[in-house]
């Protein structure tokens, strides 16, 4: 494989969860989202909410960004131009995700780059009202995911990945036979138990209707994984709910 700074930057990434005391200064955080500004964008379709309140988050990490798709600004532009939106809220999201977690990964490895580690937090859309009250959010404001930063106090080896040939298929979707499933669900699944990684986070999903059988010497990735997507139903109103309260609606229709 070709190796740079760049790319070892980049494949030295891993989730940090404990952080040191030390806050990064204000130029740091303004390269890191400077950073992210430049990651490529469909509408730069996006906002990004700093707290340096380290009770905020579960990691006590001394940065807390809320990365949200923000379409109240462009409707802003819109307005001074003597336009209004008729895309319909669907598309809108689409592309303001990607927008949005592009423009995060580049702060992650920005971060990373000066020596910062950093952390998503994935429960967002589900607290979007106390979210939208802490920061004053106007309305078709959407926070899609937390990232947490700071220096790190910790440093765990990087997590594994699925092999490349269960990730790259050229030309052709492949059929995936058993063997190749094997091997990826064991790459997996030795290279978290190698770490201990989820008797250290002590994170194993407790099963619902289903009898307890693995202990940490044996739960890794993909047990974890099948019991998240498994069983974890969050009713998709309640998500909808969130995206209204936040002022978007998701149809396919245009927009009024
Ligand atoms: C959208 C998203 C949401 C996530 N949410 C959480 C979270 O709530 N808490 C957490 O500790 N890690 C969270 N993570 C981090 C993942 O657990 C982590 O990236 C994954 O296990 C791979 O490990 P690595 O980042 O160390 O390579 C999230 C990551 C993403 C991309």
């Amino acid at each position: 494989m070709k190796s740079n700074l760049v790319i070892q930057t980049m494949l030295d990434h891993k989730s940090i969860r404990k952080y040191t005391d030390e806050v990064p200064s204000d130029e740091v955080i303004k390269t890191i989202v400077r950073v992210g500004q430049q990651a490529p964008f469909a509408s730069q379709y996006y906002s990004v909410l700093l707290s340096r309140d380290r009770e905020r988050n579960p990691y006590k990490a001394p940065l807390l960004f809320t990365i949200c798709i923000d379409s109240y600004k462009f409707e802003l532009i819109m307005a001074r131009r003597n336009w209004k939106l008729v895309t319909n809220d669907l598309t809108l999201m689409l592309f303001g995700i990607q927008d949005a977690a592009l423009m995060a990964e580049n702060m992650v490895i920005a971060g990373r780059s000066l020596g910062l580690g950093s952390c998503f937090l994935g429960s967002a859309p589900y607290r979007t009202e106390k979210i939208a009250e802490q920061y004053d959010l106007p309305k078709r404001v959407f926070p899609l995911v937390q990232l947490v930063m700071g220096y790190p106090a910790e440093d765990p080896p990087t997590r594994p990945r699925y092999p490349i040939e269960f990730t790259l298929f050229e030309d052709k979707y492949p059929k995936l036979n058993q063997d190749t499933i094997s091997k990826a669900m064991q790459q997996m699944d030795e290279g978290y138990l190698a770490q201990d990684y989820y008797r250290n986070l002590n994170a194993k999903i407790k099963l619902e209707n289903r009898e307890e059988t693995f202990t940490y010497d044996n739960y890794s990735w993909t047990e974890h994984i099948c019991r998240k997507w498994g069983q974890w139903y969050p009713d998709p109103k309640t998500l909808l709910e969130q995206l209204e309260k936040c002022g978007f609606h998701i149809t396919g229709k245009r927009l009024k």
